[in-house]
């Protein structure tokens, strides 16, 4: 038994939702929230910004271990996350730090250092995490996993939807190839890839407005705690 609750390990492929998702579960039930994407995006900013090579995984993880990590309150859920002091937040959703953190994340250094935190920030329970590899890696043991999937174009569509409300001009072919790439990556690396855990519940996000993906793990959440667990 955890002290705090729970631990919800929730995966699938980059643009499912899975942040948006997660953060209202965890509003719901109380719970705090970690998007662990964010830690790879916040090392592979950092490199980017030093000019290391993203294939020097030693200075990599001398780098991730020579920083230092805060993840502190905010307003929801979600904690923020700062680096040597410097709360970080728009740099993280800039295209070249996606894609570095996508290549970063194939080292198994960085993946042991990443390990490493995400296993302390959730031991307590109480938590949502999502990524690749939270229900098969970092909590093989969580209460319940979820693996939530959309077709790519589903994904970018939304991608393209999200970018016309702030008024970016989006490019449907460009950010759907982007996502197919992305997808190949995360899937096919030898280190913890991207994959459904056996006890996951697979949820298709493909035809389901966002809040019938919320009820839905609400509805797992209750039914967990009506089986005794
Ligand atoms: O979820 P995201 O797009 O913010 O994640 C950024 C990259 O980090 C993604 O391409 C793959 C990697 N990642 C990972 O390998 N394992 C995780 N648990 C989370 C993210």
């Amino acid at each position: 038994m955890r002290p705090n609750g729970i631990v919800i390990a929730i995966d699938g492929p980059a643009g499912v939702g899975k942040s948006t998702v997660g953060k209202l579960v965890a509003s719901r039930l109380g719970y705090s929230f970690i998007s662990t994407g964010k830690m790879y995006r916040a090392l592979a900013w950092k490199a980017l910004e030093l000019g290391l090579g993203l294939e020097d995984e030693g200075a990599l993880v001398d780098l991730a271990e020579a920083l230092k990590w805060a993840f502190p309150k905010g307003e929801g859920p979600e904690a923020g996350i700062s680096l040597d002091g410097r709360r970080l937040e728009l740099e993280l959703t800039d295209e070249a730090v996606s894609r570095a953190s996508s290549g970063i994340a194939k080292l198994a250094g960085v993946r042991l250092f990443m390990l490493g935190m995400q296993r302390q920030a959730g031991r307590a329970g109480g938590m949502v995490m999502e990524g690749r590899d939270i229900g098969t890696n970092v909590f093989p043991d969580a209460e319940l996993k979820v693996y939530l999937d959309a077709s790519p174009e589903a994904r970018a569509r939304r991608r393209v939807g999200q970018l016309k409300a702030q008024g970016t001009e989006a490019d449907y072919s460009g950010i759907l190839d982007f996502i197919i790439k992305r997808d190949a990556q995360d899937s096919g690396r030898k280190n913890n890839p991207l994959r459904k855990a056996d006890d996951a519940h697979y949820l298709d996000s493909t035809e389901m407005p966002r809040e019938k993906v919320v009820e839905s793990i609400v509805e797992l959440y209750k039914r967990l705690g009506e089986s005794g667990k």
